[in-house]
C-alpha cells in the first residue's frame, strides 16, 4: 500500500476536467468514436455543473497520475447530496485506499455548511450504484455498504449515509417518463440524447441504434441532441430515450432479446 500522503485528493476545477473525464475511458476504447463522443458529452455536463454548483467531483492522484474520482450533485429540495459515481479504474490502483480517501474527503466536506442548502450541511449522501465494475473489480454497492451506507427500506437499490443518526431517507416517487407522441416520429426511430455524467449513456444509445438497424434494416434514424434542440425535446416530454414508430422503448439494450421484441412490436403498432 502506498503511504497515505502519496494519494492527493483534488477538487474539480477547469484544470482537471480532462483528468476526470478520461478516467472513464478504458485504453481499448480510446479510438472508439461513440465512447469518445460520450466523453465529450460528459465534459459538457461537468462544465455546466461546475458553473451551476461549483466543484461537484473530487479527483484522486497517485503522484501526478489521476487514479480515481467521486462525483455528485446537490439535490436542493431534498437537502441531500447524490453521488452519481465513484470509480478507481486501473487494477494496479485497487485496494490502496483511494476509494476510501475520496469518500472520506466528500464526507468531511459535506459536514460543513453549504450555500446549496441555505448555509446548512446536507442531511445525507445518497446513491444508487449501478454495476459498472470490471471483471474482478469490487462493486460500488459493496464498497458503499462497507463504508457505512444503509439500504433504503422501501427500495434497497438506493443506499444512504445519514449525517444525523436518526435521519431516515425516504426517496421521492420516481418520475414516470411520459413521451408525448408526435406524428413526425411515425415510421422511423428517434434517439434523444443530452450531456450526461457518464460516457456510457451515449455509448449505450449507439449500441441501441445498431440493434435497431439490425432488426429493421433501412429504417430512418433521427438523432436529437436535447441541449441543442430543446424545443424538440420539450414537445416530446423527454430529453433522453429511444422512440420507434412513435412509441417510447422502455427495455434497455443490455437485455437484447426484450429490447428487440419491444422495437419490433412498436413497429407493428398503428
Ligand atoms: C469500489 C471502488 C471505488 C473501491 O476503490 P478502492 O480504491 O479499490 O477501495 P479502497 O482500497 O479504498 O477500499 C476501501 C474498502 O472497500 C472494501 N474493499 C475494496 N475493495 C475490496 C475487495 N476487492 N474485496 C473486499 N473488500 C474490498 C474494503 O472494506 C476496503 O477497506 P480495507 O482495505 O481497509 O479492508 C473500486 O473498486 C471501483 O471503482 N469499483 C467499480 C465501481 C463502479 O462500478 N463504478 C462505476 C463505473 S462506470
Amino acid at each position: 500500500m502506498p503511504p497515505e500522503e502519496s494519494i492527493r485528493i483534488v477538487e474539480l476545477s477547469e484544470e482537471n476536467i480532462g483528468d476526470l473525464c478520461f478516467l472513464c475511458v478504458p485504453s481499448e476504447r480510446l479510438s472508439d468514436s461513440s465512447f469518445m463522443k460520450g466523453v465529450e458529452l460528459k465534459k459538457t455536463w461537468v462544465k455546466d455543473m461546475l458553473r451551476r454548483w461549483g466543484p461537484v467531483a473530487k479527483v484522486a492522484y497517485l503522484g501526478e497520475t489521476p487514479a480515481g474520482f467521486i462525483q455528485y450533485v446537490p439535490i436542493t429540495d431534498e437537502k441531500i447530496v447524490y453521488i452519481t459515481c465513484i470509480f478507481v479504474p486501473r487494477k494496479e490502483h485497487w485496494r490502496k485506499g483511494i476509494g476510501r480517501r475520496l469518500l472520506i474527503s466528500l464526507i468531511e466536506d459535506m459536514k460543513c455548511p453549504k450555500e446549496w442548502f441555505g448555509g446548512e450541511p446536507p442531511l445525507a449522501l445518497v446513491t444508487k450504484p449501478f454495476p459498472g465494475e470490471k471483471p474482478g473489480q469490487y462493486s460500488a454497492r459493496s464498497f458503499f455498504r462497507d463504508m457505512g451506507f444503509q439500504e433504503v427500506e422501501e427500495n434497497p437499490s438506493i443506499l444512504y449515509y445519514p449525517f444525523k443518526p436518526d435521519f431516515k431517507y425516504i426517496p421521492p416517487e420516481p418520475e414516470e417518463l411520459n413521451y408525448i407522441p408526435q406524428g413526425d416520429d411515425r415510421g422511423k426511430a428517434v434517439i434523444l440524447y443530452r450531456p450526461s455524467f457518464c460516457p456510457l449513456s451515449y455509448f449505450f444509445l449507439k449500441k441501441s441504434e445498431q440493434e435497431i438497424e439490425k432488426a429493421i434494416p433501412g429504417i430512418s434514424i433521427r438523432w436529437i441532441n436535447s441541449s441543442e434542440e430543446p424545443a424538440e425535446a420539450e414537445k416530446r416530454g423527454i430529453s433522453e430515450g429511444i422512440i420507434v414508430n412513435g412509441r417510447l422503448i422502455r427495455a434497455f439494450v443490455f437485455d437484447r432479446a426484450t429490447f428487440i421484441e419491444e422495437v419490433l412490436a412498436a413497429l407493428k403498432e398503428e
